[in-house]
């Protein structure tokens, strides 16, 4: 039996809530989807069928697989007006950048069919959203890159499309390598929802005002750009290069425990698992994978990566604090040996917590209890005092 938090409709108004999607036990390293182990979930399942898991509360059958996958699909093209809208930036913009832009401005073009109060409309945008996230995130690499945005194949699935748009080009088509695509929908599936994370309340709280759900998830890309939350994954990169060397781990490892560096061990620690994250255990055996298929089993930074994991696991300062690697240690690495470059790293965990952000909105939309999400604070300023004129100020 779940030890569920006494729920109190009081809270809802100060950002907590209640929630039949996502359940995390933090201390037994426990990660539940509607009640089934992530585990089970990245195994046996493809990406769409948890997104339909995790939108609609229960696995699809045959019929309803089917429909979804056609109605997905059917939906992965942009409004072509919204390509002119990537033109607008420098062609060496940081992605995030690029993505919260175009999703922002997606509200300008499905404003006026989204009312928020029909669970009919509610659910055409959550598709929409779902099925246009890969070729946002394709087009802004593709962008980066000076190459011509590719358009979305209905005869691909979900992860063979994204793949195809970020690396085919005209003259060169992309070939479906089915052990990246199985990986790819793997790791779309371990990024898909994580509870009230930082993202995810923040789309919850923008949506609680009634605003339109393309800028509610907006406002949550912008949220998971950050290095603490989903930006870690870039930043597991940029701190692997800097460490450069499996000699020089020891001096970054004392930084780390230095309270008067601001230097953290990127991708190690969570708010919540005080416990081996059960994503990384996943993500740890989809690396290796990735890796042998790709025959860079001897790459440097893998091994650094390694090497690192080891001594900070034997290190008394992680593991007192319960510091283990948690799902961004190793999906930086891989999407790296997939020549996904770094910059486009928190773009997909993005495009995946897309499905969790959307079905958490929808949620929250049909709990009668909710109210317009406002957080309390503790009052720390000055006391009631008289106004003093220009003249008579020191
Ligand atoms: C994600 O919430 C979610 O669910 C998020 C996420 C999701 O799916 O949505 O799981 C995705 O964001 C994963 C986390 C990715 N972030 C990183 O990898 C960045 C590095 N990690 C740290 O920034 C940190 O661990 C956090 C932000 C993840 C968690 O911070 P907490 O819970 O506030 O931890 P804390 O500050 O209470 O840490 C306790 C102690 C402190 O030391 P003391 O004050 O006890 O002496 O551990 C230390 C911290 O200084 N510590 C670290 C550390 N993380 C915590 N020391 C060195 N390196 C680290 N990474």
């Amino acid at each position: 039996d779940l030890d569920v938090f006494t729920y109190d409709p009081g809270y809802t108004s100060t950002g907590s809530c209640k929630s039949a999607i996502t359940y995390i036990d933090g201390d037994e390293g426990v990660l539940l989807h509607r009640g089934y182990a992530i585990a089970d979930l990245a195994e046996n399942c493809e990406f769409l069928d948890v997104a339909y898991l995790i939108l609609k509360g229960e696995l699809p059958n045959v019929e309803q697989k089917a429909k979804f996958e056609n109605d997905i699909t059917h939906h992965s093209m942009l409004n072509e007006q919204i390509s002119f809208f990537y033109r607008g930036f420098r062609r060496d913009s940081h992605p995030m950048a690029v993505m919260c832009g175009v999703v922002g401005a997606m509200a300008a073009f499905y404003h006026d069919s989204t009312d928020i109060n029909d669970p009919h409309q509610r659910m055409i945008a959550s598709y929409r959203l779902i099925a246009k996230m890969p070729t946002v995130v394709g087009w802004a690499y593709k962008y980066s890159q000076g190459q011509p945005f590719m358009y979305p194949q209905n005869k691909l699935s979900y992860s063979e499309n994204f793949l195809r748009m970020m690396f085919a080009t005209p003259c060169e088509e992309y070939v479906p390598n089915p052990i990246l695509t199985r990986a790819m929908d793997r790791i779309l599936i371990l990024h898909a929802d994580h509870e009230q994370n930082a993202s995810t309340s923040t789309v919850r709280l923008a949506g609680s005002s009634g605003a339109n759900p393309f800028a509610c998830i907006a406002a949550g890309i912008a949220s998971l750009w950050g290095p603490a939350h989903g930006g870690a994954n870039e930043a597991v990169l940029t701190m692997l290069h800097e460490i450069g060397s499996v000699d020089r781990i020891p001096e970054f490892i004392k930084k780390a425990k230095d309270k008067d560096d601001p230097f953290r061990l990127m991708g190690f620690g969570h708010r919540v698992y005080k416990n081996y994250d059960p994503r990384a255990k996943i993500m740890a055996q989809t690396c290796h994978e990735v890796l042998d298929e790709l025959g860079v089993k001897d790459e440097p930074l893998l091994k650094l990566a390694m090497e690192l994991e080891r001594i900070a696991l034997e290190d008394e300062y992680f593991v007192q604090r319960k510091l283990f690697p948690n799902v961004d240690f190793y999906s930086g690495i891989i999407f790296r040996a997939m020549g996904i470059p770094t910059t486009v790293f928190t773009c997909l965990f993005a495009l995946a917590r897309t499905v969790g952000w959307i079905a958490q909105w929808n949620e929250m939309l049909t709990d009668a209890d909710q109210k317009i999400g406002r957080p309390r604070q503790l009052y720390v300023g000055a006391g009631p005092r008289p106004y003093v004129p220009l003249d008579k100020r020191g």
